[in-house]
């Protein structure tokens, strides 16, 4: 009798597992097609623009070639098939049909056919010169490295290497000085199948970390997969996602770096890179149906869906969010990232395309 009852407990908590399991994956959600314009691919490689960010002027540095620690045989396939390197681009949303042009790296102390870049941050002082920092993938562990952008040479000049016990499975970065930044690490477990028990069940072994210029600080820990990172204009504000289980996170920041939680809002749908528009809205990359997300990204040959949604922000809340962009994987695979500029619109993906949308309406 005891046994029996065991048994039916155990199997509808099995059952449960299952379904919310499957659920979450998103095995009955549509997508549909929508564009704020007519868009078009931008001529190129087309293996992946994973991470973007604009400056005030249209320049807008894009991150090509990640290669993620927990990638499957078959992406290592994909990556020597299209002769793979990480790249950074250069796109001009004054220029628009010049397309994406690839940046110079000059410096010694950097070794280009080791690089596999993820997030980016751009840091602009007052004096205009740009510092940039990349999230790197290499064969020696995950790294940070700082850049100065030249745009008249179209050149990127490496200036530092930030290694750390920290900087583990980093995802992205966003500087809030030109000397001390926040990063993301998305997971701990490198290996796919552990990295897959990790968000099952869920362990919550990612992080958001605080350098101050010279140690490293843990804000909060906990997340299942933390994602893109975004400083608001005022820097008052730190924005961030979830992949799983899809939450956007608001954070209050005082001026020596330290955060505070302020708000979690339930986006239901995989959210990747945040940006932001002049007014300081959060537009973010997403991908609106997991399980094909999780099907991308072991093969990319396979399409998943794409998305991209505006959260409109008033002093740091989400007070509505619209979606400014959707398709069903018939043109883009896997959106990871949006740039909005005056009325023109950038969309990158992890191992896909970069699509250019003319913004006629967007609500
Ligand atoms: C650069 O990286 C490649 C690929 O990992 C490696 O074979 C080479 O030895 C590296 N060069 C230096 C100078 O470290
Ligand atoms: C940062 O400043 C706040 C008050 O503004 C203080 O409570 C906190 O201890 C400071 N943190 C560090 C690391 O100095």
């Amino acid at each position: 009798m005891i046994k029996k009852a065991i048994a039916v407990v155990v199997g509808i908590i099995i059952i449960q597992f299952i379904v919310k399991t499957l659920h979450s994956m998103e095995f009955l959600k549509y997508v549909y097609n929508h564009t704020p314009g007519p868009c078009r691919i931008v001529p190129g490689q087309g293996i992946g623009y994973e991470d973007m960010e604009t400056l005030p002027n249209g320049l807008t540095l894009i991150t090509s070639g990640i290669v993620m620690p927990t990638a499957s045989p078959k992406v290592h396939a994909y990556h020597k098939k299209h002769n793979r390197r990480g790249r950074i681009y250069l796109f001009d949303f004054n220029q628009p049909d010049k397309g994406i042009e690839e940046l110079t790296i000059v410096g010694d102390q950097f070794n280009q056919s080791d690089f596999g870049p993820h997030g980016i941050s751009l840091w602009k002082d007052n004096k205009g010169k740009v510092t940039v920092m990349v999230v790197n993938h290499d064969s020696t562990g995950d790294t940070l490295e700082k850049f100065v952008f030249m745009a008249k040479d179209k050149q990127l000049k490496h200036v530092h290497t930030y290694r750390d016990p920290s900087i583990h499975f980093v995802n992205d970065v966003a500087m809030d000085s030109e000397n001390s930044f926040y990063f993301t690490n998305f997971a701990y477990y490198k290996n796919g199948l552990l990295f897959l028990l990790e968000y099952i069940i869920p362990l919550a072994y990612g992080n958001l970390i605080y350098y101050d210029g010279k140690a490293y600080h843990k804000q909060y820990d906990g997340f299942v997969t933390i994602n893109g990172l975004m400083l608001s204009h005022d820097q008052k504000y730190l924005y961030t996602g979830e992949t799983i289980p899809q939450r956007f996170h608001t954070f209050t920041r005082q001026k020596n770096g330290t955060l505070s939680r302020y708000q979690e809002f339930n986006a239901k749908t995989a959210l990747d890179n945040p940006t932001l528009d002049k007014d300081g809205n959060v537009l973010v990359g997403s991908h609106p149906i997991l399980w094909q997300l999780m099907a991308h990204l072991d093969n990319p040959e396979t399409p998943a869906s794409s998305q991209v949604i505006k959260l409109h922000m008033k002093d740091g809340v989400v007070t509505k969010m619209t979606e400014v962009f959707s398709d069903n994987g018939h043109t883009l695979y896997g959106s990871s990232v949006a740039s909005l500029y005056k009325d023109a619109m950038l969309v990158g993906t992890v191992y896909h395309k970069l699509m250019y949308c003319e913004v006629r309406y967007i609500d």
